[in-house]
């Protein structure tokens, strides 16, 4: 687990001296951030107190060292918040690779304290695709539901008209570099209208819902045809990536920003 130390000094006067009774303070629960947004990783002194200069540096014996590379330009203090004794940092357009423990480490010339805080990030992938991937002999409609570019791992979940869960026949997972990709597939027998495919991320959700009543008609055309001749699967692929496939709403946490979570381990 990295570790990143961001360094402040007191301004210098005669708090010191009662500097003892000061307490660096960071979140207690992990920070929530969302890749390509900005994060807030908090931090303060208690009581308040103005601190000044910071960055963001590697921790090192030597803390001089320059600023690591990959946040250079991405990270910013608030000049009137660090008058407050407010030394959060913001981070922008956050990475899957921010993910770690940053260290808030304030110091004066007699006193130092620090404080450790967790940041997750969270990147929400693209709408499910489901495709028909052909019928059986009895009657059943074959799915398959696919979504890409999720970190870290999301939750598929095949859902029936009524929203009652159901259980995929086989399921996948792939990882590509930093982002995770889903795919399930599943058989529906029953005339219900609606399928419908979720893939979830604590509060991201990506819906897509297919129509088969008109599948399950076709369905039995094919059952028919397909007694003179062999399903030819891709035929079925094609056709099927028409209008009944519907990305619904992304329904994601408010405005999607990154705060500070609650209850998560
Ligand atoms: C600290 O907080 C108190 C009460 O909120 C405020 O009156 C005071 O101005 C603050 N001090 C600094 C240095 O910002
Ligand atoms: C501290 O500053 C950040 C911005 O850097 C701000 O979002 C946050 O609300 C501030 N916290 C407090 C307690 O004022
Ligand atoms: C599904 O398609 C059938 C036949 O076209 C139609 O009657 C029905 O209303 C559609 N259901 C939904 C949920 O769109």
């Amino acid at each position: 687990m990295k570790f990143i130390c961001l360094t402040l000094l007191f301004v210098s006067g005669t708090t010191d001296s009662r500097s003892e009774q000061y307490k660096v303070v960071g979140p207690a629960d992990p920070v929530f951030a969302v890749a390509s947004e900005d994060v807030i990783l908090p931090c303060s002194v208690k009581p308040n107190i103005s601190v000044f200069r910071s960055d963001l540096y590697e921790d090192h014996e030597d803390r001089n060292t320059i600023q690591i590379q990959s946040y250079r330009g991405r990270t910013k203090l608030i000049h009137q918040e660090l008058q407050r004794g407010n030394a959060s940092l913001k981070l922008s357009s956050v990475q899957v690779s921010d993910e770690g423990r940053y260290k808030c480490f304030i110091q004066s010339k007699s006193w130092y304290d620090d404080t450790t805080v967790n940041v997750r990030v969270e990147a929400v992938g693209r709408p499910p695709v489901i495709t028909v991937d052909g019928f059986d002999h009895s009657g059943g409609l074959h799915l398959q539901c696919e979504s890409e570019g999720w970190y870290p791992e999301p939750d598929l979940q095949w859902l029936d008209s009524e929203g009652i869960s159901l259980s995929s026949e086989t399921t996948e997972k792939h990882r590509n570099t930093d982002r995770f990709s889903v795919k399930h597939t599943i058989t529906v027998y029953e005339r219900d209208s609606k399928i419908h495919c979720r893939v979830k991320l604590r509060h991201h959700m990506l819906e897509t819902l297919i129509n088969t009543s008109n599948r399950m008609k076709q369905g039995e055309a094919e059952s028919r045809r397909s007694k003179t001749r062999q399903l030819n699967e891709r035929d079925t692929r094609l056709e099927s990536s028409g209008a009944f496939i519907m990305p619904q709403s992304t329904a994601s946490a408010p405005s999607g920003r990154a705060y500070v979570g609650k209850n998560h381990g």
